[in-house]
């Protein structure tokens, strides 16, 4: 793992047990299992891109903070969006989003468990979590997902599952990978 991953990995770890014991308004249905950090709007931009999102698709962030990931989708590329975060804060924050972006009719937000929701209708799925959290999540989505869905991952990768295209934008890496026909599964 790079130097910086690891940074940022400590950095998102360490927060997450500060978090666990700091007061909050409105209590998640279990602990998260990483903290909010957003990501960069230039590296929301290139996530988008990598993923070649257009009109006709329907993207799925597992973990999506303050909504920005489907916000931008809807905003550039006309996508419809879904975001998932088990932080009823988080969703409050990126409903509200959504309407002063003008794109509520497009983009809905849902207060869910990442690793349980149903996410088998996504074309492009996002991330930015941890290491240990794309592998606990990739038979999820090698299993729910259709083949041709594209899944973009800022910062860490999926192990094993090798990507088919690796980017840095702003010192940052991102990944893409897609699901492919049930013939051609590991
Ligand atoms: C690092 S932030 C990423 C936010 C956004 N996707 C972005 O890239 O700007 C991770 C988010 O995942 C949410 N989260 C953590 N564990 C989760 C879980 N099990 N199910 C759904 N959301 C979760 C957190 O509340 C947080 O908002």
């Amino acid at each position: 793992m790079a130097l910086n991953t690891l940074v940022l990995v400590v950095a998102m770890t360490v927060a997450l047990g500060a978090s666990a014991i700091a007061p909050q308004a409105a209590a998640p249905q279990r602990e998260p299992d990483v903290i909010f950090v957003p990501t960069p709007p230039d590296v929301v931009d290139a996530m988008l891109k990598l993923a070649k999102v257009t009109s006709s698709d329907l993207v799925y962030d597992l973990g999506s903070g303050d909504g920005r990931i489907p916000i931008a989708a809807a905003k550039t590329y006309g996508a419809r969006g879904v975001g998932i975060d088990i932080d009823p804060e988080r969703i409050r924050e990126a409903t509200g989003n959504a309407r002063s972006n003008g794109v509520a009719d497009k983009v809905t937000f849902r207060t869910d468990d990442l690793f349980t929701t149903d996410i088998s209708p996504a074309t492009v799925v996002t991330l930015y979590l941890l290491p240990s959290l794309n592998l606990k999540l990739a038979d999820k989505l090698m299993k729910d997902l259709k083949p041709g869905t594209r899944i973009v991952s800022h910062a860490f990768d999926m192990g094993d599952w090798k990507p088919q295209q690796t980017q840095t934008v702003s010192g940052r890496s991102i990944y893409l990978w897609t699901i492919p026909q049930p013939s051609q599964r590991r």
